[in-house]
């Protein structure tokens, strides 16, 4: 079966949900997602997205704190662009419904987050991302262009390649014309052909064995852009969120949100002393590459499996009301927030490089956009600011449907794209060759791969991922193909890109740290 659309977007969190509102009066839209509609990591999000509101916020000190935590290779002009167009993008979010809370005087209640020199993060509770994600579906779902088709699992992007030509990284012209899609409900494989085809799929937190990710987050844009020879950048730079709620087991790891430190909370070891000191001036309220690696430290050092967030100190009737989500999850694992210590670990949380594109959000393939997580904009640099991936999103998914809207006026679709072919394949005999396989790329990415690296680990993480590598792509090519089957060959790809761009850079800069070049180099890349 096939699908001709204008636009088609590959996933629905607050990058592909704001592309297509934008871009369906002027075409027809198909907006696949390969699980339920709102799952997605913007729906976790919780404290919220960071903008200039008022006095004396401005938004040099927004773009100072920005450059500040990226450490030193962020795109200034992005930065710029970016923070001065917040205003007008979440009151786009608001005009589509989406509700932050307000003071009793009617002003945007501001959080504060690590790396933040002002208070300016708009939340809504401590569930902002929730909130987002429902107004978005709500007004997509009001839309006569758009179509969502649920349960629909993007296997491959349609290049050249597809009509027999070889491409590779220096074909000057790579072009997309849609992606395969595996329907769930019917388990067929469908071509959906597209003028333009936008990649907003997310994070890939489940490369790690611990992450704040839900399941969905497994690289499959990446992955699907460095195989169609793309270019993908800053992969070493994986963000650990440095509280998430130690609950051995628990998967995703529940986020401790970093406006609960915002609103006091403060780190402490087991026997209950304060140790963010010794790692720098703002203390608890670092950026989080200097957070996560202090407690991991802390951890290595004392050989403690946890460290403790104390909001015992703290008003109790105010912060159940800022953080009652937070407060019930806890007190259903038996921790009562505002009386007991809150036991807390570091968790694969945000990945800061990904498919590399333009200000428009223009990938290095004609007609493939990308925005969201699954992007390298330039925003982040070394390490994302705290609140600033759905600022990025909402202003990324503005900038690249002004510019679909425009290049696919002459752009007619290309039908001598052949069906998919599942000749020689089979349903897998063993589950086990993939679960199995699942947690080994896992276990040497967080051993090998994690908070701090070196020279020894990265070449072994290397090695061991080249064996997973050649067993997987000969059972993927003889295999009937499944989601997991999918995500599996995808989380392979990722954790090479993460790999191989971590050993590339002979430095410690933000996120990426090697006992071997312990220091930021400027001569690096
Ligand atoms: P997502 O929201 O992850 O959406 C990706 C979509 O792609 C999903 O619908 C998924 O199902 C779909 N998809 C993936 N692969 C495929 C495929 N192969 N085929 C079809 N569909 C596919 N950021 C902030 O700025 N502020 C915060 O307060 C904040 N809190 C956070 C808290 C948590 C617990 C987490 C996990 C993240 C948080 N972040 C926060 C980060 C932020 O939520 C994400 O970076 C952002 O929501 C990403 O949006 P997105 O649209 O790019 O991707
Ligand atoms: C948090 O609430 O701590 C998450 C914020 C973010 O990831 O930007």
């Amino acid at each position: 079966m096939s699908i001709k659309t204008d636009f088609l977007i590959i996933g629905s969190g607050i990058a592909g949900l704001s592309y297509a509102l934008k871009v369906a009066p002027y075409g027809k839209v198909c907006m696949i997602t390969k699980a339920d509609e709102d799952e997605s990591n913007t729906k976790y999000a919780q404290g919220g997205i960071a903008a200039v509101m008022y006095h004396p916020d401005s938004y040099e000190k927004h773009i100072k704190d920005t450059l500040i935590a990226g450490d030193g290779i962020c795109d200034e002009d992005v930065v710029r662009m970016v923070i001065t167009e917040s205003n007008k993008r979440i009151n786009e979010l608001i005009a589509w419904g989406a509700n932050f809370d307000k003071t009793e005087t009617g002003e945007y209640d501001l959080a504060r987050e690590g790396g933040h020199s002002e208070h300016r993060i708009l939340h809504h509770k401590d569930n902002t991302g929730f909130e987002i994600e429902r107004a978005l579906l709500a007004a997509v779902h009001k839309h006569p262009n758009i179509k969502i088709l649920d349960h629909h699992f993007a296997i491959d992007i349609l290049t050249q390649h597809h009509l027999g030509i070889e491409v590779n990284s220096k074909t000057p012209n790579i072009e997309c014309y849609g992606a395969y899609v595996l329907n769930l409900h019917t388990n067929e494989i469908e071509t959906i052909l597209a003028k333009a085809t936008l990649m907003a799929t997310g994070g890939a937190g489940n490369v790690y064995s611990t992450t704040t990710n839900p399941s969905i987050a497994t690289g499959d844009g990446v992955a699907m852009i460095y195989r169609a020879k793309g270019r993908v950048e800053g992969m070493e730079f994986y963000q650990f969120h440095p509280t998430s709620l130690y609950n051995p087991g628990e998967k995703p790891s529940f986020l401790i949100s970093e406006a609960v430190r915002g609103f006091g909370g403060i780190l402490k070891t087991i026997d209950g002393k304060e140790f963010m000191q010794k790692y720098d001036a703002r203390k608890s309220l670092a950026p989080r590459d200097i957070v996560a690696r202090a407690i991991d430290n802390e951890m290595k050092i004392r050989g403690d499996d946890y460290v403790y967030l104390d909001c015992r100190h703290l008003n109790k009737n105010e912060l159940i009301k800022h953080f009652p989500n937070i407060y019930q999850k806890c007190l259903n694992t038996g921790i009562d927030i505002t009386k007991d210590y809150i036991p807390v670990v570091p968790a694969a949380h945000y990945m800061c490089g990904g498919i590399k594109v333009d200000k428009n959000g223009q990938s290095s393939i004609k007609y493939l956009y990308a925005v969201g997580e699954c992007s390298s904009t330039g925003l982040h640099g070394a390490n994302r600011l705290a609140s600033n991936s759905l600022l990025e999103a909402a202003v990324y998914a503005h900038h690249a449907a002004m510019d679909s809207i425009e290049k696919i006026k002459p752009v007619n679709f290309c039908e001598k794209i052949p069906a998919w072919n599942a000749e020689g394949t089979h349903h897998p005999e063993e589950m086990v060759l993939l679960t199995q396989t699942l947690r080994e790329v896992q276990s040497i990415m967080t051993y090998y791969v994690g908070i701090v690296r070196s020279d020894l680990r990265l070449q072994r993480a290397f090695d061991r991922l080249e064996i997973l590598y050649k067993e997987n792509e000969t059972l993927y090519l003889k295999t009937t193909i499944s989601p997991k089957l999918c995500e599996l060959r995808n989380l392979i790809n990722v954790a090479y890109i993460i790999i191989k761009h971590a050993r590339n850079r002979k430095e410690s800069r933000g996120l990426h740290y090697t006992v071997n070049y312990p220091k930021v180099d400027n001569n690096v890349q």
